[in-house]
């Protein structure tokens, strides 16, 4: 026998029952998303791999390490997304959404790609549901982002949850900001860990992520971006938490969170739960007011989220699986009825029933088990007599012409 070929690392199948609870958690974002006036988008699998260099920027993992980056075969280099928020921005230049009324609120649900060592939670090809809300600054927009993904995580059940909010300030201020915590980094290289000290220059706010105790105690008394901003992005950050206030999101500031892109001003969020392991973020995301433009389109602020589907399965277990109830089950009695019992199935498929017949040349006690199995709400018997609807809920059982069996069927579904 060959081997046999199984499914790349970091990936899985989603078999029907996983498939039916996506499903429940795919309809939930819809009708929170879409009940607040964000509508669809997707984008493509791939882009331009440009578009996450300058979107996600130079200096993060991501770019770094965990882009699938090939040659289209024409010389071109793309990538598979790694995220939805620099395609999403991509699209708003491209279609000339700034001439729409703003701003303009977008979700979607799609698969993305990174190249990170697979774990409970984290895989290389994984799906968010994510909303960006493009083309206006009102600290609104931040705190109803904020509240459309607490709506979400709670409508589904997500137990264990904690909310940390954070402003990173305007570019001008974190550019500041960076030269004096590089400054101090340096005042303490002797301190940090290995890796830390490598990326001073780079990306010196990762040390705040950093597990090494040095760099730990270095970073206690780190100066605070959240206490560098500016008056207009200190005012911006009070109104969005006084907003989540309003609303009654339990919220903690945390002046240290860090998220793993570049795009982000101002506001920032993260979403962690306790039901997860090492991969407690849930979902996070944040406002970006310098995207587009970085994109080469107009000056557009922007806010939005993404959440991970398959760590919000995890942490709700619970989530109804609901596979669609079966209306009819056709049964037949021998090689020469198997037509007729076709015909009874497409007649009741075209009334809109929900119908499947006998397809493995099961025994007549054997097929009545499979409607069982399914649930099937009545049984057609078909007979080289004639057919016979069982009710499945009743046990009842009459003789009726295949002529006039679906019609049946309808008549006893309206007196229910
Ligand atoms: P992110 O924090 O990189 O943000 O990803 C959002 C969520 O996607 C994470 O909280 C996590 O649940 C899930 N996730 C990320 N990587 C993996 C993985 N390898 N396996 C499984 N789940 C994963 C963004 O992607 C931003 N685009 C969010 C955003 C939208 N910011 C503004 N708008």
């Amino acid at each position: 026998m060959s081997a046999k070929v199984q499914v790349p690392r970091g990936t899985y199948d989603v078999l029907a029952e996983a498939a039916d609870a996506r499903a429940t958690l795919e309809s939930t974002a819809r009708r929170v998303l879409e009940g607040s006036g964000y509508r669809r988008i997707e984008t493509p699998t791939f882009e331009h791999t440009e578009l996450f260099a300058r979107g996600v920027g130079e200096s993060t993992d991501i770019v770094q390490k965990e882009m699938y980056t090939f040659d289209d075969g024409g010389g071109r280099s793309v990538t598979l997304r790694p995220e939805g928020t620099a395609p999403v921005c991509r699209a708003y230049a491209e279609h000339g959404m700034h001439k729409l009324p703003q701003p303009v609120k977008l979700w979607y649900l799609s698969s993305f790609y990174r190249k990170e060592k697979p774990q409970a939670g984290r895989y290389r090809q994984f799906w968010q549901v994510g909303a960006e809300a493009l083309g206006s600054d009102d600290p609104a927009v931040d705190a109803e982002i904020i509240l459309l993904l607490a709506t979400l995580l709670a409508e589904l059940a997500v137990g264990g949850l904690r909310l940390r909010i954070g402003s990173l300030g305007t570019l001008a201020a974190r550019t500041a900001y960076r030269e004096e915590l590089q400054g101090y980094l340096r005042a303490h290289a002797g301190e940090l860990s290995d890796d830390v000290r490598a990326r001073i220059d780079l990306n010196p706010l990762r040390a705040f992520d950093s597990d090494h105790p040095g760099t730990r105690a270095v970073m206690a008394g780190a100066p605070l971006l959240l206490h560098r901003l500016d008056a207009d992005d200190a005012e911006h950050f009070a109104t969005v938490r006084e907003l989540l206030d309003r609303a009654g999101v339990d919220h903690e500031v945390d002046p240290t969170l860090v998220r793993g892109l570049d795009y982000y001003t101002r506001t920032v969020f993260e979403f962690t739960s306790d039901k997860l392991g090492a991969q407690s973020a849930i979902g996070g995301g944040g406002r970006y007011d310098g995207l587009v433009e970085m994109l080469g389109g107009p000056a557009t602020p922007g806010c939005g989220f993404a959440a991970g589907i398959e760590r919000m399965m995890l942490a709700s277990p619970g989530l109804p699986a609901a596979a669609p109830p079966v209306d009819l089950y056709v049964a037949f009695e021998g090689d020469g009825q198997r037509a007729m019992a076709f015909a009874i199935a497409a007649e009741a498929r075209d009334a809109r029933l929900n119908a499947q017949m006998e397809l493995a040349g099961r025994s007549r006690k054997g097929q009545l088990k499979q409607a069982d199995r399914l649930g099937a709400r009545y049984v057609a018997i078909v007979n080289d007599t004639g057919t016979v609807l069982k009710d499945m809920q009743s046990g009842d059982q009459i003789d009726v012409e295949p002529g006039g069996l679906v019609a049946r069927i309808l008549r006893n579904r309206g007196m229910r």
